[in-house]
């Protein structure tokens, strides 16, 4: 009795040990069926006491950490015996790789485990550690490890190291930070937001800047982390080298991303939230599909017998293995919509527009079909379950007197007439964005108006251009575009990490300033637009008011720390609006409501052959923590 007791007991450790690993969990712990089954990945590993040569395996992608809680953090490393990624597609439990036909068994090209630990301690020489665990990884999950590191105190910032068992065999070094509780009412706080990074296109440095600056708390990403395309350049080259549709693809191609030193740093030394947009599944996606592939067996045959939906399956399951994201629901693991209470400052909230439950979007050749549909009353980005979640979380965020609602959208949410820049009359709105949903654009606009609820701010990315515009009802609310009355909150669309924007970066910033006078002609709440530069935005988020900061990288030829300020926007507590005059009555470039465009004014060589006539300020390269 006793010694059956105490077996249960160690196996009950020895598991525990194995599911301190979230990764195994993934995509359900409720559906083994759907995914690995804890059980026999244990037994599986269990008769090997030989565990991997420490010296053997190295940190091959660095650390990272994401989604803080107050008292809880997650905590991201891979530890591999090989910078190659597994080349298994085991999406169902017992369909192993490879079939001996000696051994009349299934084997795995790799199934020695990887035991490791990890620290994490309030001072960077890791004397102070306040929690400690072991986890597990082996090839079924990449070599990736995810562990939830808890009992942390509140807005409090924190070092973490992995390290293999046994050994000296250290990974670098991380920081990360806890939120505050959410009746915190001290905490200020500020946040770069980020999307559409294309590795091949060019050097991250947008990542890199606000790491070196220091001025943020946390990093918000509004996806396209990546890009599935067989697009390679000279110098950036991007692996595998085929479009991605299999969980070996998108491994590698997230393992070839989380090469890029920038964004390494971000990662270590940053809490990030991120959601995904297309491209992490593939581009124009939408609930059953994507612009590429029709679901038909034509698409099946051109994906090399990758249908759409295992398609999806694959990417999702490299995301959860390689992004440092809680997955919220464990019986659904397609979903990433979620949000966090940050103090009584604001609530944020991270909507899945894309992948999740969203109708029938642009393909390309449906066009003008999307446009006949778009004010369609049964139209909707996320699916009633999300969608009655996201008006709930807006509500719920009133009523506990959070200051501020940022709501993380993949995609921009006012109407752009966009006749100005790339689309016709024909169809003058992007129909993949918002403006193809307008019954659920309602129907968060009537939730906020019914419900009183101010001080809303939309983050956007996606459109690979900055759009700054007052939050408006457009024909149905009352709005002054000079005043800003009758709007009920901000958005901020971010442009592009590195995707190429509306104007070709070898053009005169002058061409696309033209473009931007268009826009913000035809559109009377688009505030400010621009389009020539790449880069981010920082939020530095107070009781009193939001700061917006926005910056533009000019050169992403080589590894550089240039960047412009391009604008600056305030909204004040409670004005639901942009400041007046808006951007402080002066931007560097784009166009502006009723304000003026500084321009160019000194010269800059930025060291790759091409220069450019602006104030760059330069944040140096090296960085310590
Ligand atoms: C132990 O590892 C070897 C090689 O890695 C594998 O062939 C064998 O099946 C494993 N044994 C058990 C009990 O899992
Ligand atoms: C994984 O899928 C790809 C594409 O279908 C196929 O070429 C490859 O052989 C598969 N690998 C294994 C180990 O089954
Ligand atoms: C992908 O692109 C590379 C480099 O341009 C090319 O060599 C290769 O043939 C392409 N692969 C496919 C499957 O098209
Ligand atoms: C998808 O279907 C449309 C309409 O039939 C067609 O024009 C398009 O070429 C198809 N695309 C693919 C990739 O099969
Ligand atoms: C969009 O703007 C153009 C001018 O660039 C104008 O002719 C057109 O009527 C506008 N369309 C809509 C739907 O507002
Ligand atoms: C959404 O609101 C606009 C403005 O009032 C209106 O023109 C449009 O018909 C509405 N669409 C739906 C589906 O409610
Ligand atoms: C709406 O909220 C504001 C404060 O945010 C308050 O002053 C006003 O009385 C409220 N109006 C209604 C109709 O509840
Ligand atoms: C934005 O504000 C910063 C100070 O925080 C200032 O240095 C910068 O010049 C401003 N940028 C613009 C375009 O006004
Ligand atoms: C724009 O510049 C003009 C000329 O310098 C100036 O009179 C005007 O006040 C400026 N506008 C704003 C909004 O600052
Ligand atoms: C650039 O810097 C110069 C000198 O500091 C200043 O006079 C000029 O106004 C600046 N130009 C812009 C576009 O900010």
């Amino acid at each position: 009795m006793l010694s059956l007791l105490s077996l249960s007991l160690l196996a009950t450790a020895a598991l525990a040990d194995w599911s301190g690993n979230v990764n195994y969990g993934s995509p359900s712990y409720l559906h083994p069926a759907l995914g690995l089954s804890m059980p026999k990945v244990v037994k599986r590993h269990s008769g090997n006491a030989s565990y991997m040569d420490p010296a053997s395996l190295s940190f091959t992608h660095g650390v990272a950490s994401g989604d803080p809680y107050p008292d809880s953090v997650i905590l991201w490393t891979r530890a591999a015996p090989m910078m190659d990624n597994d080349r298994s597609n085991v999406t169902v439990e017992g369909t192993v790789p490879l079939y001996n036909h000696d051994t009349k068994e299934y084997v795995r090209a790799s199934s020695s485990p990887v035991c490791l630990t990890y620290e994490v301690a309030s001072d960077s020489h890791m004397m102070d550690v306040v929690t400690s665990g072991k986890a597990y990884t082996s090839s079924d999950i990449d070599y990736t490890v995810k562990v939830e590191a808890g009992g942390l105190e509140p807005f409090t910032q924190y070092y973490y190291q992995f390290c293999v068992c046994g050994s000296n065999n250290k990974s670098p070094l991380g920081r990360t930070k806890t939120a505050p509780t959410a009746d915190d009412d001290t905490a200020n706080v500020g946040v770069a937001v980020y999307s559409c990074s294309n590795f091949p296109n060019g050097f991250f440095n947008s990542y890199g800047n606000a790491a070196r600056k220091d001025d943020v708390d946390y990093v918000i990403h509004l996806g396209d982390y990546i890009y599935e395309y067989n697009t390679t350049s000279e110098k950036r080259v991007v692996q595998p080298e085929v479009e991605i549709h299999t969980l070996y693809d998108y491994r590698r191609r997230l393992a070839t991303y989380r090469t890029d030193e920038d964004l390494l740093l971000s990662h270590s030394k940053f809490p990030w939230i991120p959601v995904w947009d297309d491209h992490e599944v593939s581009n124009n996606g939408y609930r059953d599909g994507s612009s590429g592939m029709n679901n038909t067996e034509d698409s099946f045959e051109m994906a090399g017998g990758v249908s759409v939906d295992q398609r999806k399956m694959n990417a999702v399951r490299a995301y959860f293995e390689w992004m440092p994201i809680r997955q919220v629901d464990m019986d659904n693991n397609l979903r990433i919509w979620r949000s966090f209470s940050i103090g009584t400052l604001f609530d944020l909230i991270m909507l899945d527009t894309r992948n999740y439950d969203r109708s029938i979007t642009t393909l390309g050749w449906n066009d003008e079909y999307v446009k006949d549909i778009s004010n369609d009353a049964g139209r909707t980005l996320m699916g009633s379950d999300q969608e009655n979640w996201f008006y709930r979380s807006l509500v719920e965020s009133n009523e506990r007197g959070a200051t501020w609602r940022l709501i993380g959208s993949q995609i921009v949410f006012s109407r752009i007439n966009q006749t100005a820049s790339w689309a016709t009359l024909d169809l003058p709105l992007n129909y993949d964005q918002w403006d193809g949903y307008m019954a659920n654009r309602n129907r968060t606009l009537k939730t906020l108006y019914d419900n009183n609820i101010s001080n809303n701010i939309m983050l956007a990315g996606d459109s690979h251009a900055n759009w700054v515009s007052d939050l408006v009802w457009l024909d149905e609310k009352p709005y002054n575009p000079s005043t800003g009355s009758g709007a009920l909150g901000v958005e901020f669309g971010g442009t592009a990490v590195s995707s190429s924007g509306p104007c070709d970066e070898d053009e005169p910033i002058s061409a696309c300033n033209e473009i931007s006078r268009g826009l913000i002609r035809d559109n009377e709440e688009l505030q400010w637009n621009e389009g020539w530069y790449r880069g981010y935005f920082e939020l530095h988020i107070s009781k009193e008011k939001i700061d917006a900061r926005f910056f533009g990288t000019p050169s992403l030829q080589t590894r550089n720390g240039y960047e412009v300020s391009l604008a600056n926007f305030t909204v004040v507590d409670g004005a639901n609006k942009l400041s007046r005059p808006v951007g402080g009555g002066l931007v560097q470039d784009g166009a502006l409501q009723g304000g003026n465009v500084s321009g160019s004014k000194v010269t800059v060589d930025t060291n790759d052959g091409r220069w450019f006539v602006h104030n760059f300020t330069r944040v140096t390269l090296e960085t310590t923590y």
